[in-house]
């Protein structure tokens, strides 16, 4: 594949179909009104792994918040994770701020029109450089993520496994001998057969398939074993105990720590391992708290990409704290009615909000 002397990945009048195809019929999605780098940017990084439909109001909530790099290089982490919150992959947000903070530093504020240097900038890989470039700069620039992989390997009946980077990787370099004068729209119209043609779960729509004249996998009935993608390891299950821990009407958080998993967000005091009821006042009493009573509510699971959490989890009431009270456990004290809406708590704890909010009936 790539070579001047081979085949092109798409012929001239495959692209024509799919430039067509996407002009009548791309979905009218709110970063496709604009150009702005900053705003396909943030769209780019807010679509990965997450679902068009749940990005919609996180991505107008964050551009109200952030309407510039400058807004975002400058705003206070709580507030960034909070805006995030719910989105999941947090690092995600991290690593934006700290783009932010370079492009205001090393460029000025605007984003630089070109592959390598958005490429340098914290949490883009080739496929949000690619498309950045491509659909802000209009620049020649291949932008390939899961979708287009399947698009592409079913288009020319390619066995070779999209999960070995290598074969992304030829797949790159094939696509960029036929980017047309349109890069915006090319890249924009793979992903777009992707999501709603050539879709990621049950069988493609070959029938409106603006493709489906110059597909292999169509012409051949290979579409239920293409693309062929080799199984990723097993998940690591981790066990949690989780406290809801309420002295009359304030809840206790925790901060996580700066690095890893859903770093800086606050989250409801836990512990490794799955404890019995009378194991937990011991703990509590560890954390700075004088228990009162201990109830086990319901489990809770959740799904990470490499890990699973498997929680269970306690109410427990303790001693009124006098106000200023810090534990030293790290906790915060926060009354549940007012304030804990203001904190970036992972959806993680979903199932347990109801107990951190409700107000005691003691
Ligand atoms: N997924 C990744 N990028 C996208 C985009 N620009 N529009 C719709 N879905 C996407």
């Amino acid at each position: 594949m790539g070579n001047a002397n081979e085949t092109p990945i798409l012929s001239p009048e495959a692209v024509d179909a799919l430039l067509g195809w996407y002009r009548s019929n791309a979905r009218d999605l709110p970063w496709r009104h604009t150009r702005d780098p900053y705003r396909v940017w943030i769209s780019e990084i807010m679509l990965q792994q997450t679902r068009v439909e749940a990005v919609k109001p996180y991505y107008a909530r964050f551009l109200e918040a952030f309407p510039t790099v400058f807004d975002l290089a400058a705003a206070p982490e709580d507030r960034l994770l909070k805006l995030w919150e719910g989105l999941g992959y947090y690092s995600r947000a991290r690593n934006l701020q700290k783009a932010a903070q370079m492009v205001v530093r090393d460029y000025g504020g605007e984003m630089p029109a070109d592959e390598t240097l958005l490429r340098s900038l914290p949490g883009i890989g080739d496929y949000t450089a690619g498309a950045i470039a491509s659909i802000a700069f209009g620049l020649p620039v291949p932008a390939v993520d899961g979708n287009v992989l399947r698009v592409l390997s079913r288009a020319v009946g390619s066995r070779d496994d999209i999960a070995d980077p290598a074969a992304k990787s030829r797949f790159r370099s094939s696509l960029r001998s036929v980017i047309p004068t349109d890069a915006s729209a090319f890249t924009q119209s793979l992903i777009e057969l992707g999501a709603c043609v050539c879709v990621p779960n049950g069988d493609p729509k070959c029938a409106v398939c603006p493709l489906a004249p110059f597909c292999v996998a169509n012409r051949d009935d290979l579409t239920a074993e293409l693309p062929v993608k080799s199984s990723k390891k097993p998940r690591r299950i981790e066990n949690l105990t989780v406290f809801i821990i309420r002295d009359g009407a304030r809840t206790a958080l925790r901060k996580r720590p700066p690095a890893g998993l859903l770093a800086g967000l606050y989250e409801y005091p836990n512990v490794r391992g799955h404890l019995s009821p009378h194991e937990v006042p011991a703990v509590i009493r560890t954390m700075g708290f004088a228990p009162l009573d201990v109830r086990r509510v319901e489990d809770a699971k959740h799904v990470f990409t490499h890990i699973e959490w498997h929680m269970i989890a306690y109410t427990v009431h303790v001693a009124p704290m006098s106000d200023g009270y810090h534990p030293p456990s790290g906790c915060y004290l926060v009354n549940a009615a007012e304030r804990l809406s203001d904190y970036a708590i992972p959806s993680a704890f979903s199932a347990y909000t109801k107990y951190g909010t409700k107000e005691p009936n003691r």
